[in-house]
């Protein structure tokens, strides 16, 4: 770092665990670039006073995680339409003093599917477990690219519903409580997602799903990565499904984030690694 170093980085609370810093200065040092990145932890009644400090302190951009993803959008001065439609941002660009909303991880977990599944989304079936921030994205990035369909599947299914209408315009979708899904809803589905906490360290021996739904010709994804496999994944393994951990998304919401603030194609290879090295 220099009296020329341009600044990004990370707005959350609490952010003390966050991989992001060492993922991205990896990448800007592979690169060569005079940028840098710290984790900011911006407790929720001092998120508009950081916000600003964006502008002030002429940062190139912020990414923005729990608690902020929602709270932050009042304070921004534009929001992409990808991000409008997920209703969350993930990602601030400075450009010149505006700031724009963007949301990366749907496309970053479409991505990294991509990258690993190597087969068009298009006309493919699809349950996601968990009706949360991260299915949001999941579903509205899903829903955009020409997937068939998309049942959602919540414990309260209330939210499930309300997620369901919110990508009814994309997609032929549906709801279920997680109380109600049966074997056969699965049968006839390509792709099933966890979004859920439900499997993540400490609680690591949890499952989501009745392991005995899984069937050989589904994808099964997680977006969990602490385990970087999960039960779930276990055992879709083991009945031989293919499946799809969460370090995947984390590396490409990144790397989407990245490119927007130094226009530069991230190194993603070297940003998977040097997770992936503090996660084993
Ligand atoms: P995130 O931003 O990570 O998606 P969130 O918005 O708090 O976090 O959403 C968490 C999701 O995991 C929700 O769908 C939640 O279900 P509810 O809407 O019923 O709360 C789900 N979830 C969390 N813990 C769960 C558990 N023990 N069993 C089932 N679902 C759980």
């Amino acid at each position: 770092m220099n009296s020329k170093t341009i600044m990004t980085g990370v707005f959350g609370y609490p952010i003390e665990q966050s991989l992001s810093p060492i993922m991205h200065n990896q990448a800007f040092r592979a690169l060569g670039i005079n940028f840098s990145y710290a984790a900011f932890a911006v407790a929720p009644d001092q998120l508009e006073q950081a916000v600003n400090g964006i502008r002030a302190l002429g940062f190139a951009g912020v990414n923005v995680t729990i608690p902020h993803k929602v709270a932050i959008i009042p304070f921004l001065d534009e929001i992409d339409q990808e991000a409008e439609e997920i209703g969350a941002v993930n990602t601030i660009v400075n450009d010149g003093g505006k700031l724009i909303g963007f949301n990366t991880d749907g496309a970053g977990y479409v991505q990294s599917l991509l990258e690993e599944w190597k087969v068009p989304l298009t006309g493919k079936r699809v349950i996601i477990l968990g009706a949360g921030g991260a299915a949001k994205g999941v579903a509205v990035s899903l829903a955009k690219r020409g997937v068939a369909s998309i049942c959602v599947v919540n414990r309260s299914v209330e939210k499930a519903e309300a997620l369901a209408k919110q990508i009814s315009h994309f997609t032929h979708s549906v709801s279920l409580s997680s109380d109600h899904l049966k074997a056969k809803d699965v049968e006839q589905v390509d792709l099933i997602i966890n979004t859920t906490s439900v499997g993540m360290y400490p609680y690591e021996d949890n499952i989501p799903i009745d392991p005995s739904f899984l069937h050989p010709k589904l994808v099964v994804s997680d977006l969990i990565y602490n385990p970087l496999e999960t039960k779930l994944l276990q055992e879709a393994k083991k009945i031989g499904a293919r499946t799809h951990g969460g370090v995947g998304m984390f590396i490409h919401q990144g790397a989407l984030a990245q490119q927007k603030w130094t226009g530069k194609q991230p190194p993603i290879s070297l940003m998977k690694q040097t997770v992936l090295d503090q996660l084993q």
